[in-house]
């Protein structure tokens, strides 16, 4: 029985508080242009959330600005992946008081994974008690509800807004500003229901729920008619949408849909959990148009034994059979991955499985993490007997092994023919950066801008992060 999630529509509930903000600033504050700055940490979930939080700011007036020096608004979406990800925030929050003590009606607000967690909060409160506003990931469709909010109550003694819901729901219709005219993420699904034991991510983010198809199509379809040419679709698993959908549709019936509109364009999505990469998933892709062959799957360790205790539900050999599944039907197919090294209880044998998987699987590229604690998942509390000294050095063993696959990987490509995008143009330098199906960069020296347009290269070089193409 699928699980009813409430749908937000934007356009029903919140526009008329933009309009009612847009007139505060210019009637009370006398602020014509009032400018906002918006500071994204983390993942493309995040990115694609605060193209809303720009989108729903323009529509209350807001310029966006790259500069926060004058801003009237000050919003960090933050980051509570990894501990290094929330240190970067606090150092950042931390610059912003002397800029509030200049202007104190500056706006701060912050939003993001972890002002979902109580323990921030508090730290916030106590520490940080210049910040104005602080809200969840679940609160996202009420933006300018909160600000309309916290303005009108900004002459009482405590105006300070800790909004901590913890409804999960759907948010349609929100403007979006999007930071690309040529690529464009498409927010898919939200949440997740896999409790990795190490991820903070389903406390944050919620369980998971799906958007409906008509939706996502609609969407997709107008990206493509206005131009774009790289769409990446978005969730925690992608691989699970559609459960809470009354529909019958799953990944690859929506991936189905989405291939079927004239023209050239390409269509990616991250992230895949192995467990959830059926035969069909893979079937589709071979099958498909414009469906990108390179695929981001990660594995996270090659050990079973550390794999079951981070409740991945999957083996290395499971792992192996799908990739070898994938490349028997996508011949060309290239995979990337994430890996943890480090897991509590990880031993230098168990790393030396991962870095067996890697030689194996032969990713383009990697990204890789050192296990970081995360208060209130199981993980936390296991007994970590590895110094961090040590991980790092099994770190730097691991990346050492995937350069030289990575550079391999390039060099085998030099001669060939690829279709790129080309992405941005250096005026200066008179070059394209464009990029290939798998993802990776090349540099392709042109007289003209074709910036926004598929072109066809002859690889010609290849160099420690990219390679280098002509055009043919
Ligand atoms: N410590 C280190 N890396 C983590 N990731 C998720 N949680 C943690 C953690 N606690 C990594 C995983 C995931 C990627 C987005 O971040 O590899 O796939
Ligand atoms: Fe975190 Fe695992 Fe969900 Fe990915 S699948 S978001 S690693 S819990």
């Amino acid at each position: 029985m699928p699980i009813a999630f409430s749908v937000h529509n934007y356009a029903e509930e919140q526009r008329e508080y933009c309009k009612k903000i847009k007139k505060i600033y210019e009637d009370l504050f006398k602020v014509q242009s009032p400018v906002a700055y918006v500071k994204t940490y983390g993942c493309q979930q995040n990115v694609s959330d605060s193209e809303k939080y720009k989108g729903m700011l323009s529509e209350m007036g807001f310029n966006i600005s790259e500069n926060c020096e004058n801003a009237n608004v000050i919003l960090f979406n933050t980051c509570a992946i990894r501990e290094n990800a929330e240190n970067k925030v606090f150092g950042n929050i931390g610059r912003i008081k002397f800029l509030k003590k200049k202007n104190p009606n500056m706006i701060v607000i912050l939003c993001g994974c972890m002002t979902q967690q109580q323990s921030i909060c508090e730290k916030l409160k106590s520490t940080y008690s210049f910040i104005d506003i602080v809200f969840g990931t679940h609160e996202a469709h009420k933006f300018p509800e909160i600000i309309y909010n916290f303005l009108n109550s900004r002459e009482l003694k405590s105006p300070k807004k800790y909004v901590f819901l913890n409804q999960d729901s759907i948010f349609e219709g929100a403007p979006l500003k999007r930071s690309s005219k040529i690529k464009a993420f498409v927010s898919v699904m939200s949440g997740c229901n896999n409790f990795c034991s190490y991820c903070i991510v389903p406390y944050v983010r919620g369980r998971e729920r799906s958007r409906e198809p008509e939706n996502i199509v609609r969407e997709c379809k107008s990206l493509i008619d206005s131009g774009y040419k790289d769409i990446t679709l978005l969730g925690q698993n992608v691989n699970s949408y559609g459960k809470n959908l009354d529909h019958n549709i799953n990944f690859p019936g929506l991936l189905k849909k989405l291939d079927s509109f004239e023209g050239e364009y390409k269509l990616r999505f991250m992230t895949s959990h192995p467990k959830d990469a059926t035969h069909e998933l893979f079937d589709t892709i071979a099958k498909s148009q414009h469906i990108s062959h390179h695929i981001h799957l990660p594995v996270q360790c090659g050990s079973n034994k550390v794999l079951e205790k981070m409740n991945r539900k999957y083996t290395k050999e499971s792992y192996l059979d799908i990739i070898n599944y994938a490349r028997k039907k996508i011949p060309d197919v290239s995979f990337t991955s994430d890996i943890i090294v480090g897991f509590p209880g990880e031993a230098y044998e168990d790393f030396l499985e991962t870095v067996d998987l890697i030689k194996k699987v032969r990713f383009s590229s990697l990204f890789t993490f050192i296990f970081s604690p995360r208060l209130g998942t199981p993980a936390y509390d296991l007994k970590d007997e590895i110094s961090k000294e040590e991980k790092t050095k099994w770190l730097l063993k691991l990346l050492k092994v995937q350069e030289k696959i990575s550079e391999e990987i390039r060099s085998e490509m030099v001669g060939q023919k690829e279709r790129v995008l080309a992405e941005t143009y250096c005026e200066d330098q008179k070059y394209l950066m464009c990029r290939t199906d798998g993802s990776i960069i090349v540099k392709v020296p042109s007289e003209r801008n074709f910036s926004g347009e598929f072109l066809d290269a002859q690889i010609i070089d290849h160099s420690r992060e990219s390679l280098l193409g002509k055009l043919i």
